[in-house]
């Protein structure tokens, strides 16, 4: 037991970094990100602490939805290299101790897979039950993903006069896995990948997948999870799925399956614990987001929770309630551009908090400090921010911004050429890049790369048991997580004040101390197990408890 605690489950003590390739580096001056350029920067991502990569879909597409449009499930679009170039990556990732993970979007083929093509031509055609077609849409319909863009899921085909169903854009039809034939493709395509060398799956819209309203009967839809998940240890020994589902703690339990039932997804970001991290920094009141942590399930032993800052989508807030939405609207989206479909935000942090370099390493902190595993997304790293101009979505999906050189050293291609451009103003490549900040021991880089190596020499983060430690300042996060290893106690302060917090440890281990795990000082743990903690105006603080018999290093 105790050596698959330390070793097998990779993913429960995993840094994981979100990049779109096409965004990343462009190698051959074309503008456009590319497999042999994200080669290039593999060391960067070594350096950072990464140990998992998380690409988002490069498969061919025709990217009316930024590649979450496919129309080959088993390809890589040429516009980034060769699926030898993508092996390449995957092989180069390996040596320097990071996984490869992909992402997984047969929700929905675009409008343009043959598949679509040839199932539109007649009512007739054998790719006709790869989706879902109905002679009049139903009569209620759930409220559309994206309002403002689409106004209902079910869309007229004129040929064939029927109705397709596309839980997102009308160009996205939704496969109908109650069809075995669609279910095989799905299979074959894991297998597929897995044999490429990826170590899992970002599976994307899991809810949408399983259980879209479509009025198609697959009989009990988490029973198409489980036996995903038994498809895929059956080919991987230790490949994950990591899903997208955004619903309340007891929702996700589902998809996680219950301790005790058959094993669903592995891992699931926590969306809830996101949002409510926002509310505590904009009310500077550390209790909402305490109250969600607080609220997770227990999983079983190999399921882990996803934390994250921000995602590649919008940052949404819609498990918020109205009053709560409105008031992280004003604080950080004052400006109505800066928000989306009526739930989200289209900015990221930094400029958020008006680049205010200790809420925004707070932030990071807490991304590495919490129970789970952290999800960076590219370019938090080095604080970048969005790019307006870019429009919805898409702002926070501009070029990684690597030095102050033309195109920020993205590409050296024409800057009409580029597949976006980065930002102007403040946050301009100029300003915010990777080459100015990696030598410069106070930078975020350096920052974040402190919490990626001490998140990883702490395993008990990923493992452990988490409590919330009481003390009197309600700008304050106290908590500990307990593990085999040890104790990981932590201090956040999302006020403007320093604070000074008394904290009950317990007494044991008798005779410890609290080590701080990012300067030499040391503090005393009375015998009763009291313990006295400074924080700065936005600080935070990480130690270890520790005892005279303590073999780690800290
Ligand atoms: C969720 C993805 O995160 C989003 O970017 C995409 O538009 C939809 N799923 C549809 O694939
Ligand atoms: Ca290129």
């Amino acid at each position: 037991m105790k050596a698959a605690r330390r070793g097998d489950l990779w993913w429960k003590t995993a840094v994981v970094y979100c990049l779109d390739v096409e965004k990343y580096l462009d190698w051959n001056d074309d503008g456009i990100g590319d497999f042999e350029g994200l080669a290039h920067r593999l060391d960067h991502l070594a350096e950072l602490g990464v140990s998992c990569l998380w690409l988002m879909p490069f498969q061919p597409s025709p990217r009316r939805d930024d590649g979450y449009d496919i129309t080959d499930f088993q390809a890589v679009d040429p516009r980034y290299g060769s699926l030898g170039d993508l092996v390449e990556v995957i092989r180069m990732a390996r040596d320097r101790g990071i996984r490869v993970i992909i992402d997984f979007v047969m929700n929905h083929t675009s409008d343009r897979h043959p598949w679509f093509r040839d199932a539109r031509r007649s009512r007739d055609s054998r790719y006709r039950d790869y989706y879902v077609w109905r002679d009049e849409p139903p009569a209620h319909q759930e409220p559309v993903v994206f309002p403002g863009e689409e106004t209902s899921m079910w869309e007229l085909d004129e040929r064939t006069g029927q109705y397709y169903v596309h839980s997102f854009y009308r160009h996205q039809p939704d496969l109908n896995i109650a069809n075995p034939a669609v279910r095989d493709e799905i299979a074959t395509t894991l297998g597929f990948w897995l044999q490429l060398g990826v170590s899992g799956f970002r599976v994307d819209a899991v809810p949408f997948l399983i259980e879209a309203p479509t009025g198609v009967d697959i009989g009990d839809p988490h029973e198409f999870l489980r036996d995903l998940r038994r498809y895929l240890e059956r080919r991987s020994d230790d490949a994950i799925l990591l899903g997208e589902v955004n619903l309340p703690y007891p929702g996700q339990l589902e998809f996680f399956g219950r301790p005790g039932d058959p094993a669903e997804l592995t891992m699931q970001f926590d969306f809830r614990a996101m949002q409510r991290m926002y509310l505590s920094l904009v009310r500077e009141d550390a209790r909402p987001l305490a109250e969600a942590l607080a609220a997770r399930p227990d999983l079983r032993i190999e399921a882990q929770y996803a934390n994250f800052v921000r995602n590649h989508d919008e940052l949404t807030l819609d498990q918020l309630t109205d009053a709560e939405r409105e008031e992280v609207f004003e604080a950080l989206a004052p400006d109505p551009d800066q928000r989306i479909y009526g739930r989200g935000i289209a900015r990221r942090l930094p400029p958020m908090v008006d680049g205010d370099p200790r809420r925004v390493a707070l932030a990071y902190s807490l991304l590495f400090a919490l129970p789970g595993t952290p999800v960076l997304f590219y370019g938090e790293e080095i604080g970048m921010g969005e790019n307006p101009e870019l429009g919805g979505r898409m702002t926070v999906r501009s070029p990684m911004q690597w030095s102050s050189e033309r195109n920020g050293g993205f590409s050296r291609a024409d800057s009409r050429r580029l597949v976006a451009k980065p930002p102007r103003g403040g946050y301009a490549p100029e300003h915010v890049n990777v080459e100015s900040q990696l030598h410069d021991p106070d930078s975020l880089l350096a920052t974040i790369r402190g919490f990626a190596h001490r998140y990883r020499s702490t395993p008990e983060i990923g493992w452990g048991r988490f409590e919330v430690l009481d003390q009197p300042v309600r700008s304050v996060l106290a908590h500990r997580i307990t593990g085999e290893d040890g104790q990981f106690v932590a201090v956040h302060n999302l006020g403007p004040e320093p604070a000074r917090v008394p904290l009950a440890l317990g007494p044991d281990p008798a005779d410890s101390r609290l080590s701080d795990l990012f300067d030499l000082t040391t503090l005393p743990v009375d015998d009763r197990g009291r313990v006295e903690v400074e924080v700065g105006a936005y600080g935070y603080r990480w130690f270890r408890r520790v005892t005279s018999e303590d073999r780690r290093l800290t």
